[in-house]
């Protein structure tokens, strides 16, 4: 049985938990177990930009986000569902998400599929989607897409066909390595890689132990052959301009 956590980032049970609940209810029972948790039942302080999650040391601040971290490394499939607030995810979405910067440098999530579910009056629902996308690629999730709704669209309570919730019970059934990584997503990696290779030991050691600092991706994916090529061409190029012994 496959476990999935499910993150609902609204302080308030209405739109986005419908919605949520709904895209739960059309994963299938026999294969996956779907658990819910209130983004705002957790303690998140924010960021006081100190680095040291990024160096590989533990975080100064007290509180819940190392809970909730765990429960996201220990899920094997994750979504995470938001109301946009101001023409983004909302601050707390934001402040934890700021807290996960260690996962950018070693990426803990690697080959999780991943699901984002977006509600909004009418506004700004793909420039928070595609951020929510962009945030699931730098954690080294297989990223299945978003789902999104207007607040009058989800008051019939269903979430009708989806073709990205049927990749993501495809990834959820068939394992990540049916995963097809978009230009985006292969050069965050390509990227991330030279950072790991160039930047911080602490980082070599994770992607050498990982063997990523030759793999073409996080996780054995279906990556056209050109594609492959490419990012090589990428990897020598940016190895070349962004230098050992560079400060962040
Ligand atoms: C503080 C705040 C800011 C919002 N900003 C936007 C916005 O920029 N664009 C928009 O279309 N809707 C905006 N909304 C509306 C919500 O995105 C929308 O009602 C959403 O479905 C609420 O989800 P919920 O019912 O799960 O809380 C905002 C709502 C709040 C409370």
């Amino acid at each position: 049985m496959k476990s999935v956590l499910a993150i609902q980032a609204s302080p308030r049970k209405k739109n986005t938990n419908k919605l949520l609940k709904s895209a739960a209810a059309g994963l299938p029972s026999g294969i996956c177990e779907v658990e819910i948790v209130q983004l705002s039942d957790f303690d998140i302080k924010p960021c006081i930009g100190c680095h040291s999650c990024i160096e590989g040391r533990s975080c100064p601040l007290k509180d819940s986000v190392e809970t909730l971290k765990q429960r996201m490394v220990s899920a094997d499939a994750l979504i995470i569902a938001s109301p946009v607030y101001m023409g983004g995810v909302p601050g707390s979405l934001k402040n934890f998400i700021d807290r996960t910067a260690d996962w950018f440098h070693r990426p803990e999530l690697a080959g999780r599929p991943i699901l984002f579910i977006v509600t909004t009056a009418g506004s700004y629902a793909s420039k928070t989607g595609r951020y929510l996308n962009s945030i699931g690629m730098h954690w080294g999730c297989a990223v299945s897409g978003y789902i999104s709704k207007t607040a009058r669209q989800t008051a019939s309570g269903r979430i009708g066909k989806s073709s990205v919730l049927n990749s993501f019970i495809r990834l959820l059934i068939g394992g990540s390595r049916l995963y097809s990584p978009g230009w985006k997503n292969l050069y965050l990696f390509t990227l991330q890689k030279v950072l790991a290779r160039n930047i911080l030991d602490v980082d070599k050691n994770y992607w050498f132990e990982k063997g990523w600092l030759d793999a073409p991706f996080f996780f054995p994916a279906a990556i056209l052959p050109l594609k492959r090529i490419i990012m090589h061409l990428l990897f020598n190029l940016l190895a070349r301009v962004i230098k050992p012994g560079q400060k962040q």
